[in-house]
């Protein structure tokens, strides 16, 4: 589906009945990282994933004249999300977000806690880039720029996925490889100046109130399975699970332990 949700035309899938699960995706893929969370998941709930603007279906904000082009800070992504739960009436969802759909999910709590049931924060981390992160910001940047998507899913694969995937799973890096390319360079560079501007969540965690599931791929080298010890600590009564034999998109690489980690946390939660 698509419908202009604030200033942009927002993409999204939808799967289901019951009990709303949003599902916020990774940098610089798109909605169809979550694949196997909507075939399994949307048995019992109503399966929500959009596409973050530059990413997927969901297009960049047309730019007004005399007026600067606007930012996907992960505030404005947090604002999309909102507009399109405004849209479908829904006041209260269980939220997930993996890696920058975790920083936008961070950005979304802070401003609107009353309208998340549960968390689900998968392969991210509460920190702020470093100055080494900042810098390697830019120089992604700049291949964005100048060699395009193809640029950017030559430098990011071998990041983005596991050592068991890469060895055992060539489909599934032919798959995020496919992903990548769609995803237009101007949306590349404005959610790496994006995330390069988040602020750092610590402060946030202890003061979550919600039920919240901490997930990393035990491969996972991009958001390291110590940041998310460290998350699951400083959030009151969180869980985390280790999905094996996974790296940083580990709801793709190993959807089986996801998703058995994703059941055994929402049939707990009361939504
Ligand atoms: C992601 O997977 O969303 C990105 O790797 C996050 C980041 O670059 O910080």
């Amino acid at each position: 589906m698509k419908r202009k949700i604030g200033s942009v035309e927002l993409a999204w899938e939808e799967a289901s009945q019951g009990a709303p699960v949003v599902l916020l995706h990774a940098f610089p893929v798109n909605r169809g990282m979550w694949e196997p969370q909507r075939e399994e998941l949307a048995r019992r709930y109503r399966v929500i994933t959009p596409d973050f603007r530059g990413h997927g279906e969901t297009g960049l904000p047309v730019r007004q004249a005399g007026l600067p082009e606007e930012d996907s800070t992960m505030e404005r992504l947090a604002e999309d999300v909102r507009g399109l739960l405004d849209f479908l009436g829904l006041q209260r969802v269980v939220l997930g977000g993996l890696s920058m759909g975790g920083y936008a999910s961070f950005a979304f709590y802070r401003r609107y806690p009353e309208r998340v049931a549960a968390l689900i924060l998968a392969d991210t981390r509460a920190s702020a880039d470093t100055e080494e992160g900042l810098r390697g910001r830019e120089e992604l940047a700049a291949v964005a720029e100048k060699e395009g998507a193809a640029g950017v899913a030559e430098r990011m694969l071998p990041k983005l996925l596991g050592a068991s995937t890469h060895a055992n799973r060539p489909e599934v890096v032919a798959a995020v490889r496919e992903m990548i390319l769609t995803t237009s360079p101007a949306g590349i560079v404005r959610a790496l100046q994006g995330m390069a501007a988040r602020p750092a969540a610590f402060d946030l965690l202890p003061k979550v109130q919600c039920p919240t599931l901490v997930v990393v791929g035990e491969e996972d080298t991009l958001t390291l399975p110590t940041d998310s010890e460290a998350l699951a600590k400083a959030i009151p009564g969180a869980r985390l699970e280790v999905i094996p034999a996974a790296g940083h998109l580990s709801n793709l690489e190993n959807p089986a332990a996801f998703n058995r980690a994703l059941d055994a946390f929402l049939t707990q939660v009361r939504l």
